[in-house]
C-alpha cells in the first residue's frame, strides 16, 4: 500500500473555486449528485459542462499504469466509476488484448459511453461489484468512492480489494490542512465523504485495503 501520484500526467484543470462557491445553489448540487445529463453534459457550474472524449486526458496516464504495475498485453483492468469509459478506451487502444471492464452508477454515462468499449461497461454501485473474487490484475477508481456515505465507502473499498488479484489504485477527495478543507467544501459538488488524508489511511487499514492511493486536493 503506497501513496503514489499516478495522476501526475493527467492534465490539471483550471478551476475557479470561489466563483463556483458564490454561484452554485444547493439545488444545483443536488442535481449534480444525480450523475445524469446535467452533471456530464450540462452547465459547467454543476458538472463537467460537456464530457467528451479527448486523448489528452488518459493517453499518458494509461501508459504510466501499464509501466508502473507491469501490466502484460493481456492483463485485465476494472474501472470503478468509469463514466463514459474514456480511460478504458485508452487502455484498449494501447493494448487491444487487454480485458477491460467498467462500472458506474450513472445510466446516462453508460448509455452515452464511447462505443468501442460500451459492451464492457455496466450500470452498478461501487459497493456491490458484480465480479468474482480476484478477477482483475488492476482495479482503478478515480474520484468515485468519496461519492458514497462513509459506511458505503468502506464497502466499496472492500469490494475493490476483493475483486483485485494484484493491484489497485484509488483517488479520493481529501485535505491536509484547514485551507484545503475550505477549498474542497467550496469546490465539491458530489462527495459525501471528504476526510483528512490520515483519516482516509485509517479507513484503508481498517477495511484491509492493500492497494495504492492518491488524493484529489482542491488547492
Ligand atoms: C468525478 S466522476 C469521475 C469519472 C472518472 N472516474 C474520471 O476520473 O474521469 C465520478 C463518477 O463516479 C460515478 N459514481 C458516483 N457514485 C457511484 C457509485 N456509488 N457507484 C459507482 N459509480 C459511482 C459517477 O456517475 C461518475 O461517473
Amino acid at each position: 500500500m503506497a501513496e503514489i501520484d499516478m495522476m501526475r500526467l493527467y492534465p490539471k484543470t483550471k478551476r475557479n473555486i470561489d466563483e463556483r462557491a458564490a454561484l452554485i445553489t444547493p439545488e444545483q448540487r443536488q442535481l449534480a449528485r444525480q450523475f445524469g445529463k446535467d452533471f456530464f453534459d450540462g452547465n459547467r457550474l454543476y458538472g463537467y459542462g460537456g464530457f467528451g472524449y479527448n486523448s489528452k486526458y488518459w493517453h499518458d496516464t494509461v501508459r504510466l499504469f501499464r509501466d508502473h504495475y507491469e501490466l502484460a498485453e493481456d492483463s485485465s483492468v476494472l474501472d470503478v466509476g468509469c463514466a463514459k469509459g474514456f480511460m478504458l478506451h485508452d487502455f484498449k487502444e494501447m493494448a487491444p488484448k487487454m480485458t477491460v471492464a467498467g462500472i458506474d452508477i450513472s445510466e446516462y454515462a453508460i448509455a452515452n459511453s464511447i462505443p468501442d468499449v460500451a459492451e464492457f461497461l455496466k450500470v452498478g454501485n461501487a459497493k456491490w461489484l458484480p465480479y468474482e473474487d480476484d478477477s482483475f490484475d488492476l482495479v482503478i477508481s478515480v474520484n468515485t468512492v468519496h461519492n458514497l456515505e462513509l459506511a458505503d465507502c468502506k464497502e466499496a473499498i472492500k469490494e475493490i480489494q476483493r475483486v483485485s488479484r494484484k493491484h489497485a489504485f484509488l483517488v479520493v477527495d481529501a485535505w491536509r490542512n484547514d485551507h484545503e478543507n475550505e477549498r474542497l467544501e467550496k469546490w465539491n459538488l458530489t462527495a459525501l465523504t471528504k476526510m483528512h488524508v490520515d483519516d482516509w489511511q485509517k479507513i484503508f487499514a481498517e477495511v484491509g485495503y492493500t492497494g495504492d492511493f492518491f488524493w484529489f486536493i482542491a488547492g
